[in-house]
Order: C-alpha cells, then sequence, then structure tokens
C-alpha cells in the first residue's frame, strides 16, 4: 500500500556547499510517496497523485516536509543535567557529568533516561543520532533497546575511560575491548542500530586503552568511531601534558589507530593546520556543536578554514553540555557561529547540515537524511508559522529560504507538526 503525503518539500540535488541554493528543487505543492517504510517517489503532488490513484493521502498544507533531523553527537546520558550553571570543560564534566554517569550502573536508571532522551528527541524532530553511552554496558543496552522498540535508526557505543574519571566511572583497557567488543557483536547491524567504538578522549584514556579500542576498531573497520578533539584550551594543554611525545592532539588518536574515514571528531575547534590537513586527506568527519562550544565557553568552529579545506561536517547538539534538544535551535547557533567567523552559513547549507550533512559524517547518507527514492522514510513536517513571531516574519517571506530561516532562528519543538519513522506515524 504506497501512502502520499503531500505538502512543501525540498530536494536537495547536489551539495549546497558547492553549488549554494541552486542545489535544491522547491516544490510549492509536493509529495513523498511511501511503501514498506521507504520512500519511493518524491515528485508534484499532482503527478503522484495521477500516478497512485489508490493510495492513502495525508495533506501537511503548507508544512514542510523535510527528513528527520540527524543529531551527530549527543550524550543521551547527560538529558537531565541539560542547562547545568557556571562551568567550563573539565569542572562541568568532575561537577555535573560524571556523577550524573555514575547513576547508570543502575540499569532502570538507564532505561528512564533513554526512554526520557528518545522521547525528547523526536518531539524535535531528530529521528537519528549517533549517542555517547556510559562505561556501563548496560546504558548501551538500554539506549538500544529503546531505540529498537521505537524503529529508530540510531548509532551508539559504550564511552571508555580508565583515568582521569571518579571510582564507578573508570574501566581498564582490556574491559573496554572486551566489553566494547561484546556490545558490538549483540547489537551491531541489528535493525537499524550501529555499535560505535568510543574512547571519551585522551585525557580519560591511557595509551594502552587508547590502543586496545584501536585494535578493536581495525577487526571492525566498518563501525563508527566517535571521540572528542580540540574542545577547549585548557584540554589541548593538558592533553600535551599526558601525551609528552605525540604531534598534536590528533596525534593522540593516530598513533593508536583511531583516525580513519570512519571516525567522528567532536568540536575540533582548536585544531593545528597538521590536524586539519591529515583529517581532511582521511575524510574523517568533524562534528560542529555550536551551542555546547558556546555553553561551555570552548570557543568558535573555524568555519572558513573548515570549509576550504573541505572537510566532511556533521552538526549536533552535544546534548547536556549543548544547551537544546533542537536541531532548530542548533542550526540557529551554527548560523551565528558562522557569522562571528564571517562565513554567513545560507538556509540551504544549514539544512543540508541538520539533515545529510549529518547522515553523510555518519555514513548514513544512503539511508537517511534526504527526501529521495531508495530512503528510509523517516521525515518530519515542519509548520513554519508555529509562533507569532515566525509568522509575522514568515508572512514577508519572498522565496522559500526567506520563509524557512525565521524557523531556523526562533523555531523550536512547536514547529514539528509531525514525524514518522520507517513511514509510520511516531508523534
Ligand atoms: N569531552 C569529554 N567528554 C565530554 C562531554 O561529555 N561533553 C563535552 N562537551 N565534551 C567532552
Ligand atoms: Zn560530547
Amino acid at each position: 500500500m504506497v501512502a502520499l503525503h503531500l505538502g512543501q518539500t525540498l530536494e536537495y540535488r547536489g551539495d549546497p556547499f558547492v553549488e549554494g541554493p541552486a542545489a535544491v528543487v522547491h516544490r510549492r505543492r509536493g509529495a513523498i510517496a511511501v511503501a514498506d517504510g521507504m520512500i519511493v517517489a518524491v515528485d508534484e503532488a499532482d503527478k503522484l497523485r495521477a500516478a497512485h490513484p489508490q493510495a492513502d493521502i495525508t495533506d501537511h498544507g503548507d508544512h514542510l516536509l523535510s527528513p528527520g533531523f540527524v543529531d551527530a553527537h549527543v550524550h543521551y546520558p547527560q538529558t537531565a543535567i541539560i542547562a547545568s550553571w557556571g562551568k567550563r570543560l573539565i569542572d562541568w564534566l568532575n561537577h555535573y557529568t560524571f556523577p550524573e554517569e555514575i547513576s547508570f550502573a543502575d540499569p532502570a536508571q538507564a532505561s528512564e533516561i533513554a526512554d526520557r532522551y528518545l522521547d525528547l528527541a523526536l518531539a524535535n524532530g531528530t529521528s537519528s543520532m549517533c549517542s555517547y553511552c556510559t562505561i556501563h554496558p548496560g546504558s548501551v543496552d538500554a539506549f538500544f533497546s529503546a531505540a529498537k522498540a521505537r524503529g529508530m535508526r540510531v548509532a551508539a557505543g559504550k564511552t571508555c575511560m580508565d583515568r582521569n574519571a571518579p571510582d564507578g566511572l573508570r574501566d581498564t583497557p582490556r574491559s573496554a575491548y572486551e566489553q566494547s567488543k561484546a556490545l558490538l557483536e549483540r547489537w551491531h547491524g541489528v535493525d537499524r542500530l550501529s555499535y560505535v567504538i568510543t574512547p571519551r578522549f585522551s585525557p580519560t584514556s591511557s595509551a594502552d586503552q587508547l590502543a586496545a579500542l584501536g585494535a578493536l576498531w581495525s577487526e571492525h573497520p566498518d563501525c563508527l568511531m566517535q571521540t572528542h578533539l580540540s574542545e577547549q584550551v585548557d584540554e589541548v594543554a593538558w592533553v600535551r601534558e599526558l601525551y609528552p611525545a605525540a604531534r598534536d592532539y590528533l596525534d593522540t588518536y593516530e598513533t593508536y589507530g583511531l583516525l580513519g574515514p570512519n571516525a567522528l571528531y567532536g568540536h575540533a575547534i582548536h585544531l593545528e593546520p597538521r590536524e586539519a590537513e591529515r583529517i581532511a586527506e582521511t575524510g574523517a568527519a568533524l562534528i560542529h556543536c555550536p551551542t555546547s562550544n558556546s555553553f561551555i565557553g570552548s570557543g568558535l568552529f573555524d568555519w572558513p578554514k573548515r570549509l576550504g579545506e573541505r572537510q566532511r561536517i556533521g552538526l549536533a547538539t552535544d546534548t547536556g553540555g549543548g544547551s537544546s534538544f533542537s536541531m532548530l535551535r542548533t542550526m540557529a547557533a551554527a548560523y551565528e557561529v558562522g557569522q562571528l567567523t564571517h562565513q554567513p552559513l545560507h538556509p540551504a547549507q544549514l539544512w543540508w547540515l541538520a539533515t545529510q550533512g549529518s547522515a553523510r559524517a555518519m555514513r548514513m547518507e544512503e539511508r537517511i537524511g534526504a527526501l529521495a527514492p531508495g530512503m528510509e522514510a523517516d521525515f518530519i513536517a515542519v509548520d513554519l508559522a508555529s509562533t507569532p513571531a515566525i509568522t509575522q516574519r514568515a508572512e514577508r517571506a519572498e522565496d522559500i529560504w526567506e520563509a524557512v530561516f525565521p524557523t531556523i532562528m526562533m523555531g523550536d519543538d512547536r514547529a514539528i507538526a509531525g514525524v514518522w519513522i520507517g513511514g509510520a506515524r511516531a508523534l
């Protein structure tokens, strides 16, 4: 049975960072055809109605049909400590994050927060994400079980740490390897779930632990590997002390087999030229977390340099270092960082980053992040007039991007009128 969803549509035919907004086809009365959880066609509404006269039709009016948002870096265990005041990175980890993560030794806590996080993500139109869990294997089981029950495509992994973390929150090189391997074997490729090898960052991993996880990745190179890189100046200096022989921060990963095309490096603000060059050469992804970078006081992602280097870039909330669950709010923050670095990002580029860009960073662009035949039917209906402030500005819009930009800058979960996962209504 084919289902037709009618509304405004945006179809990316190319990369808006190369072709600008011309990469996008906007249809005022467009439609997507969905069958068996997949998108089978995207076209003018009239054409698809004629082609599928028996289809079940949902008319979304002026709402914009978009791929569900893809959040390329989150910490679901930090859901309940979002918006915690007054600390910078290392203090913030010690004061708020680590005590909260210790509580995930209790599977009931992990399960409650996994459910809460995924419900908040869906309410904000986010249908896929790449999440850190805690060091507890049960925190990974809880997250994957909750995502599986919702039919979502998600990636996640056990956060490994064997030093500079409190009691109750440290593993060892060997247990990190063995637990990660067991979780990978249990979950990777089950339904829509992917396992991600996850050393938290160099300050909380010994060289032996990084090497053990590098070995695991070499045994499973199809897996993603996620970690943090050059987020805050103090952190970079600390890494230099902890790894005096390393050429730079990236080298602490590179030396132990943790650099490759399937790597995702969160933040990547204070990069040395060698690091940027190696990442671009390798095709690894940089994940921009703009609300987090302001909230924790980390600094500005260097948009002009990173675009000039043609880096693979994803966009993320970094919940709960980030201050929002919303990828709309995150696009707004990315725009502001672009302005502060003299690289005004076009709405076509911002929307792409929150969908296809993040999907590309996660190596999932063949499945999610676009409205196109053959893609999985994870999509949202976005109300471009969700509040009086947005509506009065959008009414003056002269093209689709002027109509979308007020929602990017001022929108939140009220703009998400509906969410479909694998073609089925989730919200
Ligand atoms: N660096 C290491 N761990 C974290 C974390 O949980 N959040 C952020 N923002 N940075 C980190
Ligand atoms: Zn993070």
